[in-house]
């Protein structure tokens, strides 16, 4: 962890934060919407949730760790997601992942060095009748093929 810009949580957050300061459950709650606001926990944002929580900075790393849901670092501008489900695995997933970390130039939990792409290794997405499957953001590609992933990556460049 050596990020050290401070961020600014907006006053959407920081009403938030305040609502569930004293509720049990409160930290993963407040560190879903910093992750949501943010797209991820930076060093600077747990020191604030500790703060405005007053809970030890240890607690907090504590359930970021455990829990893989939450980012330690920036994603990129268009995070794309390789689905790693059974059968998007037994449909080539893990020659799609080879073929952007070629292309790329990163391995899985990486950014490029202009920021424009992070790639991930998921789960099931739910749309294994499509498989293999990858999304780029919030748009989804099926049955792709290591061929299509120039264009793929082309219309987010
Ligand atoms: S296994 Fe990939 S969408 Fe379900």
């Amino acid at each position: 962890m050596t990020e050290t810009n401070t961020v600014t949580f907006s006053p959407e957050l920081v009403n938030f934060i305040k609502t569930w300061k004293n509720k049990p459950g409160n930290l993963i709650m407040v560190l879903h919407q910093v992750q949501e606001e943010h797209g991820y926990i930076s060093r600077s944002a747990a020191d604030q949730v500790a703060e405005m929580l007053d809970v030890p900075l240890a607690t907090i790393w504590g359930v970021i760790s455990f829990y893989h849901f939450f980012k330690l670092t920036k994603p990129g501008k268009h995070n794309i997601q390789v689905c790693m489900g059974t059968a998007c695995y037994l449909k080539g997933g893990q020659s799609l992942i080879e073929e952007l970390s070629k292309q790329l130039k990163i391995g899985v939990g990486e950014v490029t060095e202009d920021g424009n792409f992070s790639l991930q290794a998921v789960r099931c997405v739910g749309c294994c009748g499509l498989a293999p499957v990858l999304t780029v953001g919030t748009e989804v590609f099926g049955k792709v093929t290591k061929d299509e992933i120039a264009s793929i990556i082309k219309q987010f460049s």
